[in-house]
């Protein structure tokens, strides 16, 4: 089984998959992530392997969503999800329930465990946005913590799981708030004239949902048709001096203020580079949203890095702005 969304084949030292709390147990008083290299896969659907991986790797697969708390007196509700569940399954098994707030992140691949540690975001609305508490476990005393939000400290496509407790806890079940009744949450451009398009001006929850996975799918490849890592990068973010020069070369340029100065949409530039559904190896840019590198049939995880090399030093030397990688390099 290939546990990857790109489809590279891979290989390990060791594959662990975690079903229950005593397998956790079990695998942290083993002290075997002290002596050898590990990685957490969820769904695999942000990582790109280029090598045999020499040590572990972890897939929590625990299943479970339960209604843990409420609803309270303003409507509120906690739900907790094991880290093993389906992202998609699980936004869907709450909009079913009737648990409303987490209908703009549906159809993003994916596990539970994943969406703290890298903070998913899409239509907008971000992880943290829904996310209470998250319940982890420290890799090297086996120490149960339940970090609260704010612990998680929050950033784009970011969270202290990634830095710095980086590789220092297993995220084991995410409780999110969500509520009874359903605010939809419409900024985002897109999404408003797909529903106008349709004629809806107040979406129910599953209106919504239907929605964003059709203007979804109308731009990002679908994982089971194509390999890809969703966005290969981020969006990066440039001081309004570096904005100011670049707006006044390409004034057409995709741009959104933020405190640090302008987030850039990356897509634009990687578009603007020329490479848009240009194919290297046998990889290339998607031709639909160039943010996202696809394998276009048995490519390995060196060509992708190539391409995504020779994309990077393009856009470096036309816009002088450096793109980071969001998919994790293996
Ligand atoms: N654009 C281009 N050319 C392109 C792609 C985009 O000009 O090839 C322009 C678009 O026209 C638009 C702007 O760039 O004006 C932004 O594009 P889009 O709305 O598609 O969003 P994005 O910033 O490229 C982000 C997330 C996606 C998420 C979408 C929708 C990141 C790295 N990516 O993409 O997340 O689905 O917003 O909210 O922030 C993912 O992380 O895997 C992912 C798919």
């Amino acid at each position: 089984m290939i546990y990857n969304t790109f489809g590279i084949p891979a290989t390990a030292d060791r594959f662990i998959e975690l079903h229950t709390l005593d397998d956790l147990r079990q695998l942290l008083d083993s002290k075997l992530l002290q002596q050898h290299p590990f990685f957490v896969i969820g769904g695999g659907s942000n990582v790109v392997f280029t090598r045999h991986f020499p040590g572990t790797i972890i897939h929590p697969a625990n299943r479970g969503i339960a209604l843990v708390d409420g609803p309270s007196a303003d409507g509120s509700l906690l739900v907790e999800a094991a880290a093993g569940e389906e992202w998609d399954a699980f936004v869907r098994h709450c909009i079913a329930q009737g648990w409303h707030g987490a209908e703009n992140l549906v159809a993003i691949p994916g596990t539970v465990g994943a969406s703290p540690v890298q903070n998913v975001g899409a239509y907008g609305l971000e992880a943290k946005d829904i996310i209470h508490t998250v319940r982890a476990f420290n890799i090297s005393n086996g120490e149960e913590r339940i970090f609260t939000n704010g612990e998680c400290r929050f950033g784009y496509r970011s969270s202290i799981f990634k830095t710095d407790l980086k590789d220092q806890y297993i995220v084991w079940s995410v409780t999110f708030r969500l509520y009874k009744s359903f605010q939809p949450c419409l900024q985002y451009q897109a999404l408003t004239s797909a529903l106008q398009r349709q004629g809806i001006e107040n979406p129910t929850p599953q209106q919504l949902a239907d929605t964003i996975a059709s203007v979804r799918w109308s731009k990002l490849p679908r994982p089971e048709e194509t390999g890809s890592a969703g966005s290969f990068f981020k969006n990066p973010v440039v001081s309004r001096q570096h904005y100011d020069q670049l707006i006044a070369r390409y004034p057409d340029m995709v741009a959104y203020p933020v405190p640090e100065g302008y987030k850039l949409a990356a897509g634009w530039l990687i578009e603007h580079a020329g490479w848009k559904g240009r194919n290297m190896g046998r990889c290339g840019v998607y031709d639909k949203q160039a943010l996202v590198l696809v394998n276009r049939g048995g490519c390995s995880g060196a060509e992708v890095l190539a391409l995504a090399d020779a994309v990077t030093s393009d856009v470096q030397r036309l816009f002088g702005v450096t793109l980071e990688k969001e998919a994790i390099i293996i």
